[in-house]
């Protein structure tokens, strides 16, 4: 039932990209945000999109804050890619967009994608204009220096610290490279409902950890096939993770509990939250 209800939102949300970009034309930089933003779980879109559901937005207006944060997302992982940062050939089962192309197209796409999402943020269609001004200016401030770009700045200089950060450490560093972006959508659905963001930013918080923490259990243990992307690479890196720091179990133990975290989060909604509670628990067993 939940994997239906997910490979519905999938499709729903390439089909929007698709007819979005759908004007940009041929050249390289329009087909790298094809490529760059095909595929994936989209998880943050169908966050969106489900947050939305909760109070009843039209699914026409969540899609643009679907689409943006699947841009967005792509965005980070174009440029997490590159030979500067992780210098992985590999995502979602093809090859890199600087493999593909070059390094100079991969910072360009990913430069793209990144104000795309917030043309898509901009238009009529996404809600009121008092609405796009906060999605526009969460988005930003998600994604920015004191967001997702932090925190990735923040995963470099632990490798060069000379010491393994602590589990204090890592959690804030999460929360910025991983968790803001999961965030957002939830609380663009509390934007786009005209409702109190608390319980949905409580159930964010505690689902983009665990994500991360599942992140960081598939690098010891998945299958690299199936997650379409190289794994056991932070061990490699010397990279304390949540599985360095806590053991897997540990790690799993920790996990769980968040989930559980998030179910109560959701409590104010009753049924209506059931898709939201089954990505909860999707996220922690995912094995891609
Ligand atoms: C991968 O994110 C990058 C991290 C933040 C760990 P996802 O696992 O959501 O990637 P896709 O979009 O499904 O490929
Ligand atoms: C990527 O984190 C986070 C962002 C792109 C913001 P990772 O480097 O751990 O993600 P993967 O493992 O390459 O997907
Ligand atoms: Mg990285
Ligand atoms: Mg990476
Ligand atoms: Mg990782």
């Amino acid at each position: 039932m939940f994997k239906t209800t997910l490979t519905e939102a999938q499709s729903r949300i390439g089909d929007f990209l698709t007819d979005q970009m759908a004007r940009l034309g041929d050249d390289r930089i329009a087909e790298g945000m094809r490529y760059a933003t095909g595929g994936g779980k989209r998880l943050r879109g169908f966050l969106a999109l489900q947050s939305a559901a909760l109070f009843d937005v039209p699914v026409e207006r969540a899609l643009y804050a679907a689409g943006a944060v699947e841009c967005l997302h792509a965005y980070s992982l174009v440029h997490d890619d590159l030979p500067c940062m992780d210098d992985d050939d590999l995502r979602r089962g093809q090859p890199t967009v600087h493999v593909k192309w070059d390094e100079a197209t991969a910072v360009l796409v990913g430069d793209a994608l990144q104000t795309f999402a917030f043309e898509l943020l901009s238009r009529a269609e996404a809600g009121t204009a008092e609405m796009r001004v906060q999605l526009v200016n969460a988005l930003a401030r998600a994604s920015g220096a004191e967001g997702m770009v932090l925190g990735q700045a923040q995963d470099i200089a632990a490798e060069t610290a000379g010491r393994p950060l602590t589990l204090e450490e890592i959690t804030a560093l999460q929360a910025n490279k991983t968790g803001r972006l999961i965030e957002w959508p939830a609380l663009a659905g509390a934007i786009l409902g005209e409702a109190d963001p608390a319980p949905l930013r409580s159930y964010a918080r505690a689902i983009g950890l665990a994500f991360q923490i599942a992140d960081d259990i598939l690098d010891v243990e998945g299958d690299a096939e199936t997650a379409g992307k190289a794994l056991r690479k932070d061990a490699e890196a010397g990279k304390a993770t949540f599985v360095s720091l806590l053991g897997l179990e540990g790690a799993r133990t920790r996990a769980h509990d968040l989930v559980a975290e998030a179910d109560a989060a959701l409590q104010p909604y009753g049924e209506k939250a059931q898709a939201l509670r089954d990505l909860a628990h999707y996220i922690v067993t995912r094995d891609k």
